[in-house]
């Protein structure tokens, strides 16, 4: 039975089940039948309008059972009154809800690029499990998945805080729905980002395509309070065919050309670690530094819970150093094949100590309280 009914089926419905309540309570010498049916139409009751998907457990420890622990051998400390960033190794929903404890409505940027659902084991269910995709409900598991962590991302937010969520044409219908549901229609923009760009190109290496060649992807910008919120200018060129031009401010637009490509952030990471071949897909630093500048003044703070190689931290390290702005970070990520140590944690230690940023760092793993 489908549950995600127009209101004039489901009062029909509602009708019938009248009906046979009504036969059953003068017939029928079989009590459950009046159970079951009772069962049913509460399930028609209680289903709204709009995005309808299944609930997942996930084995998430109790705040009780967890902590985060610093690992004090891997704090970076360049400056004495340095920034206090934070890099925390470990599941995101449990850092969510570890951080909520100290951090509700103290966010000013959360910007995340979560496991974009394809199917390319990038996505671990409960930890254990691949996110299959000849599974009938893998969108209900997606949806899920990030229901959980959206919600205590708007908890997190202050009041004129903004969520930017990167995603593609796999989860985009479903991901604006889940969006509207949690921030209001009227919160939610859509933009598009152009993934590639020749210009930004050098080193892209042609995939093959089938039928249509698919050259953007999205962002999902949402507000807690669309009417409060503050919107700085971007920095891009005049036009923005011409890289010969200096960079100037402009106002947003939903089309965000000119801020790199899945191209050249590969060729940042080669920048640092000497080759491009690295297992995640990471995202262009100048396109953090813009949504950063665009939506928050120069004390914000930012999180990212889904780090991966720690762009967000690079470009917010990045914009403080253009600005003089004393942003801080947040970053969490798993260690899923050992990234946080060795990609996210030494990336931005080498940036750290490449371009002289004056920021502090602190590693924190989530723990079993019992451990200690
Ligand atoms: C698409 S990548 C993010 C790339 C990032 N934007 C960058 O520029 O490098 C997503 C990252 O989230 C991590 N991740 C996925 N599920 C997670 C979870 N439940 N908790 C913590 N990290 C998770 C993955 O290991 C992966 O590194």
């Amino acid at each position: 039975m489908s549950f995600n009914i127009s209101k004039k089926k489901k009062e029909e419905m509602l009708a019938k089940i009248t009906i046979i309540k009504d036969f059953i309570d003068r017939n029928s010498k079989v009590p459950s039948l009046m159970e079951y049916l009772i069962m049913i139409e509460n399930e028609i009751k209680n289903k709204k309008y709009g995005l309808v998907f299944e609930e997942y457990e996930e084995d998430i420890r109790n705040i009780n059972e967890i902590c985060l622990s610093e690992k004090k051998e891997l704090s970076i400390e360049v400056a004495v009154d340095g920034k206090k960033n934070m890099l925390i190794e470990g599941e995101n929903l449990e850092a969510l809800i570890l951080l909520i404890q100290e951090y509700r409505e103290k966010i000013n940027i959360i910007c995340i690029d979560p496991p974009y659902n394809t199917g390319n084991k990038t996505l671990k269910y409960n930890d254990y499990d691949y996110m299959d995709l000849e599974d009938e409900y893998d969108h209900s598991k997606w949806l899920s998945f990030m229901e959980k962590r959206l919600k205590i991302s708007k908890d997190l937010l202050v009041p004129n805080g903004v969520l930017f969520v990167n995603i593609d044409e796999t989860q985009i219908s479903c991901l604006i729905l889940l969006c509207e549901k949690i921030f209001g229609e009227e919160n939610i923009d859509v933009l598009i980002w152009p993934k590639m760009d020749p210009k930004y190109d050098k080193n892209r290496v042609e995939k093959p395509i089938f039928n249509v060649k698919v050259a953007h992807e999205y962002v999902v910008m949402c507000y807690k309070n669309k009417s409060s919120t503050f919107f700085n200018k971007m920095k891009r060129r005049p036009n923005h065919s011409d890289f010969g031009k200096p960079e100037q401010l402009f106002y947003m637009e939903t089309i965000l050309n000119e801020i790199g490509t899945t191209s050249s952030a590969k060729d940042e990471l080669n920048e640092i670690f000497g080759t491009r071949d690295i297992s995640i897909t990471p995202k262009p630093r100048k396109m953090i530094k813009e949504f950063v500048r665009v939506a928050a003044g120069p004390n914000a703070i930012i999180l990212d819970f889904f780090a991966g190689s720690g762009t967000t931290g690079h470009a917010v390290m990045d914009l403080n150093k253009e600005d003089g702005g004393k942003r801080k970070f947040i970053l969490v990520t798993d260690n899923e094949n050992n990234i946080c140590i060795e990609i996210t944690y030494e990336r931005l230690k080498r940036a750290i100590y490449k371009d002289n940023f004056t920021e502090n760092l602190k590693y924190l793993r989530i723990e079993s309280k019992q451990s200690f």
